[in-house]
Formats: structure tokens, C-alpha cells, sequence
């Protein structure tokens, strides 16, 4: 197996019921990478994300992670390959403090101590603003830091891949950009991010490599910095 291949999904179709959301998708991601898929409402990433996860049942195709088979696998053995999933929405449980929250991340590897205090130090360190609120709920936090907060819960695992679905969707525009500054930074820590927004030009700046993906199907795909330059993606999917 090729190491950089972390995440490779070839011709999946996936969907509810009549409805086919995903047409002969076939994606990558690379190690330490950030990968963006962009595209309008309800051109299916969401769908992709769940797919990826084992939320929704491929009709077709397959998808590996780390080199091994993981289409319709039970979700908690793809989680526990370094899997971690931030679904749209900034789901926190705002009754339980901050510290709390990030415990929750850590369900799976529970008995694990060493990983316990690497990872609340790893979190810290990228977030300060958690650490300052540990013992805070988290209902009392404002968008952002509520967006960092369910960021810094899937990061809790040490995961090699990071699904993050809209995480700008609703956040005023200076917190935006500290949201895509911090996925950048944790690139530099090693991880690799799916990066799936309607924010098509923020997501293009950080990113690597990119699809844009619409009505299901995969329309264009190849280095951020090029796709952003081509006049179709500028005018249909930037608006510029
Ligand atoms: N739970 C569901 N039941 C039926 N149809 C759905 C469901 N979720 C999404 N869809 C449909 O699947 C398509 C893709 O949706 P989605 O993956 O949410 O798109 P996106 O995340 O790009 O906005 C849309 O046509 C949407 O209406
Ligand atoms: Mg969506």
C-alpha cells in the first residue's frame, strides 16, 4: 500500500430510498493533507460524509482507510482506526462543561491514560480559549468557540483523518477565519482534514487538492490553487 493514500473511495453511489444523492463518486485524501470538497446545498456531501462514517449504506463502490476495506464497516472499528467525524451544526452538549465535552471524545479509548493527558494537552495547546473555559458549560459558549469545541472532540483520539462538515456555516466572518487557521494549524501537527463547505473560496485557501461536487457527482477536481483560478469554478461555484 501506498502510505499517503490515507482515505481512497472509488465509485460509490449511495442514497435514500428513490433518492440517489452520490453518482460514481471516487475521492482521495492524502496523509497530512487538507482536502476540500465544495458544492452547492444539496449536491450530496453531507451524504459522502455519512458514507465515509457508515451512516449511510454505499448501493455501490468502495472506500478504504489506511489501506484496509471499510465500506459498511460498524462504525466504531473505522473510529478506531483514527477516524474523526464533525457532523454540520457545531453539536456540543451544552449542559456539560467544556471539559466534559472533550471527555466524550475519548469514549472509545477511555481506558487509555497516557492518550487521556496527550490529548486534553494537545487541545489546549491549539485551543487556549478551551483551556480558559474548561470548567465553563458549554452552552455558554459563543458559535466559534462552540465550532472549536466539536472540532477539539473528534481530535481527542489522535485520528490520522478529520471529516468536518461546514464547520463556517452560521459564524460571523472574523470567526471563520480563526476556524480555517486552526484546521491549518493541526495540519501542521500531522492530521489530515475532509474539509467540506458552502464557503468555497475560505475552504480553497487552505486547501491542497479539492472537488466540487454537484447534483451528486464529482463535476471538476484537482490542486486548490488551480481550481480556484479556472473561470467555471470562479463564476458557478465562487460567485466571482
Ligand atoms: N435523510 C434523508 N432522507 C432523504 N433524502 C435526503 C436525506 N438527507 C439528504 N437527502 C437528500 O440527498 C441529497 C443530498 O443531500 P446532502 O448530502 O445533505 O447534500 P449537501 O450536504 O451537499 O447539502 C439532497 O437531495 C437531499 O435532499
Ligand atoms: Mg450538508
Amino acid at each position: 500500500m501506498e502510505p499517503d493514500r490515507l482515505l481512497v473511495v472509488e465509485g460509490l453511489d449511495a442514497g435514500y430510498g428513490f433518492i440517489q444523492a452520490l453518482n460514481q463518486v471516487s475521492l482521495r485524501v492524502d496523509a497530512r493533507s487538507i482536502t476540500a470538497l465544495v458544492g452547492p446545498n444539496g449536491a450530496g456531501k453531507t451524504t459522502l460524509l455519512k458514507a465515509i462514517m457508515g451512516y449511510v449504506a454505499p448501493t455501490a463502490g468502495r472506500i478504504s482507510f489506511c489501506g484496509q476495506p471499510i465500506t459498511s464497516s460498524p462504525t466504531h472499528r473505522t473510529v478506531g482506526c483514527g477516524l474523526g467525524y464533525v457532523p454540520q451544526g457545531r453539536i456540543v452538549f451544552p449542559q456539560m462543561t467544556v471539559q466534559e465535552n472533550l471527555a466524550i471524545g475519548l469514549y472509545l479509548r477511555r481506558h487509555d491514560r497516557a492518550l487521556r493527558s496527550r490529548a486534553f494537552d494537545l487541545i489546549y495547546a491549539v485551543f487556549p480559549r478551551l483551556y480558559e473555559r474548561r470548567w465553563q458549560r458549554a452552552g455558554t459558549l459563543s458559535g466559534g468557540e462552540q465550532q472549536m469545541l466539536a472540532i477539539g472532540r473528534a481530535l481527542m483520539t489522535e485520528p490520522k483523518l478529520v471529516l468536518v462538515d461546514e464547520p463556517s456555516l452560521g459564524l460571523a466572518p472574523n470567526l471563520v477565519d480563526l476556524v480555517f487557521e486552526t484546521v491549518a494549524k493541526l495540519r501542521e501537527s500531522g492530521t489530515a482534514f475532509l474539509l467540506v463547505e458552502q464557503n468555497a473560496v475560505a475552504a480553497l485557501e487552505i486547501a491542497d487538492y479539492a472537488y466540487v461536487l454537484d447534483l451528486g457527482r464529482i463535476h471538476l477536481e484537482g490542486p486548490a490553487g488551480e481550481l480556484m483560478q479556472k473561470d467555471e469554478v470562479r463564476q458557478v461555484y465562487l460567485g466571482l
